[in-house]
């Protein structure tokens, strides 16, 4: 399948790899962009399923370029009609938050506590939780407009998160600061409950006090999207991404958009992307 890229955003993870922060080694040879989508241009004799001008989306990395030349199991086809610049954000955070919840083993009537609750992916953690029944308390490290029921994290989390939680136990904590956070987000945790690091906002090692091991009988586990996917092998990403897209097509996604950059310009998009603030960086992959 022959690519012409539109739009890739400077994700998270893209800062990160910059900054030598990130979790994997990356190719040198390759550009980089987790994420990013764009219309065929043409198609091999072997695809039946897409045409030139389908709108489709990238499974892989090195995103932030003009064409791509990829085997159809790389790319996720999105419906006609749905936003391009929409598409280009779909990649990373849906498949993150609902692999999170997968993970969590929480069940309906349990609730859950998330940090970096301003966040896309927690976003997307609140939108799968309530359709499982499952109560999602909110913390943010300052106040944000979009969530505005959030606690803030600081002293006395554990008693706040007791009375946010409705009566409900909270089964999982999804920690995406790491640093003291970790261990303020532990303390929440009903007896037995587990702990998922995914992120490293505070740039600082977690901690943890050692008895909410012991005592609490709580596990902290790390998670990581790509090989999370890998143990589900194509068919199970696919699928994946089949019931992920089900759901945009009924009830399409407004993320927000901070600016759309032309690529040509790229370190301006990174620096502006860096400022942190709301909305997305994307880059205009076309210029
Ligand atoms: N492991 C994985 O596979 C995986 C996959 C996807 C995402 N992630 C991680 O998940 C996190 C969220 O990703 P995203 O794309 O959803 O992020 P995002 O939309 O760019 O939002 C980042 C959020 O983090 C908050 N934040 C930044 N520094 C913080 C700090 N020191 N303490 C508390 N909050 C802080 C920001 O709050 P302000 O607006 O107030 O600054 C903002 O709400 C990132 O750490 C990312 O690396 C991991």
């Amino acid at each position: 399948m022959l690519v012409r890229m539109a739009y890739a955003p400077v994700n998270p993870a893209d800062l990160l790899a910059i900054e030598g922060g990130y979790s994997f080694d990356l190719p040198h040879d390759q550009p980089l962009g987790a994420e990013g989508a764009g219309l065929v241009e043409a198609v091999g004799e072997a695809v039946a399923d897409l045409r030139p001008g389908d709108l489709v989306m990238v499974l892989g990395r090195g995103n932030w370029c003009a064409m791509r030349l990829l085997p159809r199991r790389h790319l996720i086809a999105l419906p006609a009609g749905f936003d391009p610049v929409q598409a280009a954000m779909l990649r990373i955070n849906p498949p993150t938050a609902h692999l999170l919840l997968r993970h969590a083993g929480v069940l309906p009537g349990d609730a859950i506590i998330q940090n970096g609750a301003g966040s896309v992916v927690a976003h997307w953690v609140r939108t799968f939780a309530a359709r499982m029944d499952v109560k999602v308390v909110d913390v943010v490290g300052r106040p944000h407009p979009a969530t505005p029921d959030a606690l803030l994290d600081g002293d006395g989390l554990a008693e706040r998160a007791l009375a946010a939680s409705g009566g409900r136990p909270v089964r999982a904590a999804l920690d995406c600061v790491a640093g003291a956070a970790t261990d303020r987000l532990a303390s929440c945790l009903a007896p037995g409950g587990r702990l998922l690091l995914f992120g490293h906002l505070s740039g600082e090692p977690i901690q943890v006090r050692s008895q909410l091991l012991t005592g609490g009988g709580l596990s902290i586990l790390g998670f990581s999207l790509r090989p999370a996917e890998e143990a589900m092998g194509v068919e199970g990403v696919h699928a994946m991404f089949a019931e992920l897209a089900a759901l945009h097509a009924a009830d399409p996604p407004s993320l927000p958009v901070r600016a759309i950059v032309p690529l040509s310009r790229a370190e301006e998009g990174i620096a502006l992307a860096r400022t942190g603030g709301g909305g997305r960086v994307l880059f205009d992959l076309t210029q």
